[in-house]
């Protein structure tokens, strides 16, 4: 049996009149690659900022690896083990891209981000190792050679890909990435996807929100489907392919009706 690692009970959030999730039930186990997709709207981001604790759901409940995560403040959701990107990058752009990382790389030292910035003499051995450690990082994601260049500077793509190391450097069990593909070129795209797996196969389990199909379709091993915020689907990716309901919901009424009668 798979071991579980995320375990999401009945999470509902709502924003005055809007039910952004409804009771949102899900597990992802090790290992997994697991993907969360639907329309714009359906309430992806937002499930990502209940689990990151950026916002209290009304009800449920999330048991990661033993951590009650609705309990916990954000800044504990990355000493937990679970880092996350942005939709919306989210670097400091007046820093290099090595500097950025740095920052990730500090809840999991004893100096902190307090020792990093007096910069006493007995934080400085630990820097070293903390700057070493953020440029393998860069090297991991593959722009290793942009370590001293402006955060702000960067290409889209390598953007995104900074974010990904930079959450990296917090040593997660779990990475959740938002939209990591969004404005990468074909290729850039593949790099990406090489990027994920190998991100798996080196022992973590990631939670992919993905708009490109043929990516989540191909490098995810389970697929959740959210529309208006409600669980529409969840299973195996070509399960959920098939699934009417979820091309109904992706192609509007009646495609799916159509879709079967092309399958036949
Ligand atoms: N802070 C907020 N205040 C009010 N409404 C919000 C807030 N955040 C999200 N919403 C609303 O909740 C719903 C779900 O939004 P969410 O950003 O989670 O969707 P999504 O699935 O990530 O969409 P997309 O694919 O466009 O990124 C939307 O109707 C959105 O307008
Ligand atoms: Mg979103």
């Amino acid at each position: 049996m798979p071991e579980l690692l995320l375990v999401a009970s009945k999470l509902s959030k709502r924003f005055g009149g809007l039910q952004a999730l409804s009771d949102v039930s899900f597990s992802i186990c090790k290992g997994d690659i697991y993907g969360l997709i639907g329309p714009n709207g359906a309430g992806k981001t937002t499930l990502f900022n209940v689990l990151t604790s950026l916002y209290v759901p009304e009800s449920g409940s999330c048991n990661f690896m033993g951590h009650q995560l609705t309990r916990l403040k954000p800044h504990e959701i990355a000493i937990a083990g679970l880092a996350r990107t942005f939709q919306n990058i989210r670097l400091f752009g007046a820093l290099s891209a090595i500097e950025n990382v740095m920052i990730g790389r500090h809840i999991r030292t004893r100096a902190g981000v307090f020792g990093a910035i007096t910069r006493n003499q007995a934080t400085r051995a630990e820097e070293a190792a903390i700057e070493q450690r953020a440029q393998e990082l860069l090297d991991y994601v593959g722009i290793g050679d942009r370590a001293n260049h402006l955060a702000s500077a960067l290409p889209y793509g390598d953007q995104r890909r900074l974010e990904i190391a930079r959450a990296l450097a917090t040593e997660p069990a779990l990475l959740a990435l938002d939209e990591p593909a969004a404005g990468m070129n074909a290729s850039e795209t593949v790099v990406l996807r090489r990027l994920i797996e190998k991100i798996r196969d080196d022992g973590m389990t990631v939670l992919l929100i993905e708009h490109d199909m043929k990516l989540v379709m191909g490098l995810c091993n389970r697929v959740l489907v959210l529309e208006y915020g409600k669980v529409l689907a969840e299973g195996k990716p070509a399960e959920v392919q098939r699934n009417p309901k979820v091309i109904e919901a992706y192609l509007g009424a009646g495609a799916a009706t159509e879709h079967s009668k092309e399958a036949s």
